[in-house]
């Protein structure tokens, strides 16, 4: 395994689950994903009730419970793309004291389009595998390629909770970009474009900063 360590950013429905996921696979890295490692918890109590009540209201989870989440994940991992986090100052300054980046990725997508890619996302109640009504659709309707289980739509994939995601990321995310904008490791890609051409410019990007 390489031990590269990539943190991918980016407001809801840019991609980054998308590209976080052929980064792993093409450079052998472990990926992180705080939004996925929640929804495996999301009935866990913690102090401050369960990451479910929060998720489905497009709220953030408290930092305690990520912080713990993504803590024991880089421990145990060589290398790394860490998707999802972090998602506010103190997140930042958390990860800033527990590892060292390699690379900073932000994918930059335009509003409608964000909109359009989450209200459209299916994902498999099996394997978790992510399809878009339009954009990447399964052979058949509702069915998953790959294992046959059934497609559904997140709960916070709805239009009103999407526009309350992506306004609690215009209030609380988009300071951790200017944090760290000014980086010499920070890097901006139009995410805009369709996913093989976004991932054609990250492994660009990486293979000259390796
Ligand atoms: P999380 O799961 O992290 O959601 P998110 O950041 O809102 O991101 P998404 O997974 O919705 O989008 P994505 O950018 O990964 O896009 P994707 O590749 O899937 O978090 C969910 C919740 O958990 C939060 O609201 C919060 O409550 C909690 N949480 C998580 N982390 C937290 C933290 N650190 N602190 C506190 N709380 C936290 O793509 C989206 C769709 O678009 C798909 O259908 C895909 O097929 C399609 N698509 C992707 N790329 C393209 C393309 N280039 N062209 C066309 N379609 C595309």
């Amino acid at each position: 395994m390489s031990d590269l360590q990539i943190l991918m950013l980016g407001p809801p429905g840019a991609g980054k689950g998308t590209q976080s996921s052929r980064i792993a696979e093409a450079y052998d890295l472990e990926h992180i994903t705080t939004g996925d490692a929640l929804r495996s918890r999301k009935d866990m109590q913690t102090a401050h009730g369960t990451p479910r009540e929060y998720m489905d209201a497009g709220e953030l989870v408290p930092d305690p419970v990520v912080n713990e989440i993504v803590e024991s994940a880089i421990e145990e991992a060589d290398g790394f793309v860490l998707d999802g986090y972090p998602r506010n100052k103190a997140q930042a300054e958390f990860l800033d004291e527990i590892t060292a980046l390699d690379v900073i990725i932000y994918l930059d997508v335009d509003r409608e389009e964000l909109i359009r890619r989450l209200t459209g996302r299916r994902v498999c109640e099996d394997c978790g595998e992510n399809y878009h009504v339009e954009f990447a659709p399964p052979v058949d309707q509702g069915i998953c390629d790959d294992c046959g289980g059934e497609l559904i739509q997140r709960t916070d994939d709805s239009e009103k909770t999407v526009k309350e995601r992506l306004r609690v990321f215009d209030e609380t995310t988009k300071p951790v970009i200017t944090y760290y904008r000014s980086d010499s490791i920070f890097h901006q890609i139009d995410g805009n474009t369709t996913p093989d051409n976004v991932f054609k410019h990250i492994v660009d990007l990486l293979d000259s900063v390796r």
